[in-house]
């Protein structure tokens, strides 16, 4: 064969490989409101910076006729790529072959991308749209997810993993995004269940569609398994992009910072009045996070899950942090087992990637009741505690209002080695509030006064006057310092650039025991 004819046939086989399932498999993908493998690709990526590997690969399957069929990527369109001119690994699952199914070479070339980023020290990207397991290689592609699961696994706190799925995800195939550490949804045309309506309805009886089940909001609200949620394919891989700014590409770097034009002086005058005299009033968090944040930028995580907690990424003088934040506006800001975990993966995550943590705390203590309780508060909120105690990334804390109870201990506290505590002068450091504090200690005062309710509130001001304050706190040490609430923003910057070059360590050992 002449060089000519060897160039030509490397042209078609190129072509062949981009086609994907063809034209009309093409056509299906887009009326469901998908993108292909390759256009999805395409937005993830700066233009023009994808290298693809393994463009030739196809399927070694003899059975049920499938030696005819061969389509070339064979179901999977992996390499790698820039995003915003940092490198990434990106593998494509592309529902127009074999409805992405994943076979032995499939599974292959997505074990080849994942050990090359791990050697190279990148993030992994998976785009998700499959039919699961290709039912007629049967154990062999059982075998392939597990050799993913694996190095989903081993990757885990070393490369940053990032899932986004498009389209379906069921079945084991739902443990690989499971154990990466974020997951973006589609709305209305991604699903992600462990069995779906038809087995639900055989082994339950109940009747649910495949959205109640496993749709976007299912998992956003519901389960927690979706960190993010988009309403079409191009705002998702968008949203991807934009998370990706916030992380290292792996756990030997540190954060990344950029430059940024807002004053690191710059003083939030709208905080000294944003806290309610009346203690029991709700305000909104956010808007704390969004005051003191480079441009008011705050990239929310999960933020349609146990909403009494929020969690996010944002910078502080151009450097990437973690935040947590109790919310005052949803359940008072209490701490129940949903938000308990919601904070642990966050500040886990952060830790493990260098991402140096802020908190925001008004917590008026962990959520009671019999759900709380049977549903394993004592366990889910150790799990937040855990996740505190071990964190060896930089940690500050600002107490905006209540600080009380097992909650003080738990949100990074000084105890629990915070570098740099701080309060506002509305700060309640104490055990409990001033009523459940009075209904005990005062209770045969109470129960034996001629006026009861007179005591009882005189008690709730002394106590109030005397307890709920940040003064008893900082004569000890456990706050550092009492500020403005309009110094906040200068205060953070002074704390995390002081913060930069700390090091910390844990005991060596082969891995603790988070209490799961
Ligand atoms: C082989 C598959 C396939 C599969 C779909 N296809 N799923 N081929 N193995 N798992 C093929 C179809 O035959 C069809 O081929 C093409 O992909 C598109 O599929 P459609 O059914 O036409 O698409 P749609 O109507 O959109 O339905 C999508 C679907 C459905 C809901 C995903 O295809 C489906 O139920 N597939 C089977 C899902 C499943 O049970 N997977 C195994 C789960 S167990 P043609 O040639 O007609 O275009 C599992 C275990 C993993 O995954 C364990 C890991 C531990």
């Amino acid at each position: 064969m002449a060089h000519e004819d060897k160039y030509r046939r490397l042209e078609e086989l190129r072509e062949a490989s981009r086609k994907g399932g063809g034209e009309e498999a093409v056509q299906r993908q887009h009326q469901r409101g998908k993108l292909t493998a390759r256009e999805r690709i395409d937005l993830l990526l700066d233009q023009g910076s994808f290298v693809e590997t393994d463009a030739f690969a196809a399927h070694q399957c003899r059975d049920f006729g499938m030696e005819e069929k061969r389509p070339l990527t064979d179901g999977v369109v992996t390499g790698h790529g820039l995003i915003d001119g940092r490198r990434v690994f990106v593998f494509s699952q592309d529902f127009t072959i074999f409805g992405g199914s994943l076979s032995e070479a499939y599974a292959r070339k997505i074990v080849k991308i994942m050990d090359m980023a791990m050697k190279v020290g990148v993030p992994v990207i998976g785009l998700n749209d499959s039919g699961g397991a290709r039912i007629q290689e049967g154990v062999i592609s059982l075998g392939g997810y597990a050799d993913i699961f694996l190095r989903n696994t081993m990757a885990s706190g070393v490369v940053p993993q990032i899932s986004a799925i498009m389209g379906p995800c069921a079945g084991g195939a739902v443990y690989s995004p499971a154990i990466t550490d974020f997951v973006f949804m589609v709305e209305d045309t991604s699903y992600m269940f462990v069995t779906g309506p038809n087995v639900v309805k055989t082994v339950t009886h109940e009747e649910v569609t495949l959205e109640e089940l496993g749709g976007a909001s299912a998992h956003a609200v519901k389960s927690g398994v979706a960190h993010f949620t988009s309403p079409d394919d191009a705002t998702c891989l968008a949203q991807v992009r934009r998370l990706m700014a916030y992380l290292p590409l792996n756990n030997m770097e540190d954060a990344p910072a950029t430059g940024t034009r807002d004053d690191p002086r710059r003083v939030c005058g709208k905080l000294d009045d944003i806290i309610p005299e009346d203690p029991n009033k709700p305000y909104d968090m956010k808007d704390v996070i969004a005051e003191v944040l480079d441009d008011g930028e705050f990239m929310e995580v999960h933020q349609h899950f146990a909403e009494n907690l929020i969690v996010g990424f944002g910078r502080i003088d151009g450097r990437s942090i973690g935040i947590i934040g109790n919310q005052p506006a949803v359940l008072a800001g209490c701490l129940d087992s949903s938000a308990s975990l919601k904070g642990a993966r966050f500040i886990r995550f952060c830790d493990s990637m260098n991402i140096p943590l802020l908190t925001f705390e008004d917590v008026p203590g962990f959520l009671p009741g019999t759900d709380q309780e049977w549903g394993g508060i004592i366990k889910h909120g150790a799990k937040l505690l855990y996740s505190y105690c071990e964190a060896t990334v930089p940690k500050v804390t600002v107490i905006t209002r209540k600080a009380y109870g097992g909650a003080y201990d738990v949100m990074n506290s000084k105890h629990v080695r915070g570098d740099v505590n701080l309060a506002w002068p509305m700060a309640e450091i104490a055990v409990m509030g001033p009523k459940g504090a009075v209904e005990i200690i005062f209770k045969r005062d109470i129960k034996a006064a001629n006026d009861p309710a007179a005591l009882e509130q005189q008690k709730v001001a002394e106590y109030r006057e005397k307890f709920a304050n940040p003064y008893i706190a900082a004569e000890r040490g456990y706050i550092d310092d009492v500020i403005m609430p309009s110094e906040t923003r200068r205060k953070l910057v002074e704390a995390f650039a002081l913060l930069e070059t700390k090091r910390d360590q844990n005991p060596p050992k082969k891995h603790g025991n988070i209490p799961l």
